[in-house]
């Protein structure tokens, strides 16, 4: 009997190991930035980056704000989530990071946008720190598909 209780219980303990490799929050070393490893420090530091710096316009849980598919009455677009739902995972790590610290305008230029550029902000190490967060919260279909994206682009994966 105990010897049938200990096979059930190391079964379960293996699914249950095995449901965790599979959560959303992934581990800082299977993530990249910029072809560069992501530490568990660099997360840490992007997500105090985010919510002083991003959260008042694409959400404290990156939801975006709200009908954000739709056009403002001034004519430019709302603050997109950063979250699977979004299409910040659309884009490789150099044009995020271009985005972030150039502004939209910045990559497009003569776009008309409320996404401000953070280079006299933000130092780059932040800015590599804040997408590293951001990269962390997918899940793994939107990560694998990102880092085909980012490989095309050559900025490593
Ligand atoms: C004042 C509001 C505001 C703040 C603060 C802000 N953003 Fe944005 N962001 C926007 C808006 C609005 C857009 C949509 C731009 C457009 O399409 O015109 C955007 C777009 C983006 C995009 C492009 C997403 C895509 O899928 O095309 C990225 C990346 C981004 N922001 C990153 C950041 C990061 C990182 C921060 C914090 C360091 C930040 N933003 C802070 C308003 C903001």
């Amino acid at each position: 009997m105990i010897l049938i209780c200990a096979v059930v219980f190391s079964g379960l303990a293996a699914i249950a190991a095995h449901g965790q490799s599979q959560s959303t929050i992934t581990r800082a070393e299977d993530l990249t930035v910029l072809g560069q490893s992501v530490t568990d420090e660099q997360i840490t530091l992007g997500r105090q980056v985010y919510a002083q710096n991003c959260a008042s316009c694409h959400g404290a849980n990156l939801q975006g704000q709200p009908d954000w598919r739709r056009r403002l009455s001034n004519g430019r677009m709302p603050a997109p989530p950063h979250d699977e739902s979004g299409h910040t995972w659309h884009h490789s790590d150099q044009d995020l990071f271009d985005i972030t610290k150039l502004g939209v305008d910045g990559v497009v230029a003569g776009y008309e946008s409320d996404m401000p550029a953070f280079k006299d902000i933000l130092s780059d190490e932040e800015i590599a720190a804040v997408l590293a967060f951001i990269k962390s919260t997918w899940p793994e279909r939107q990560r694998e598909s990102q880092a085909r994206v980012t490989g095309k682009d050559g900025g490593g994966s």
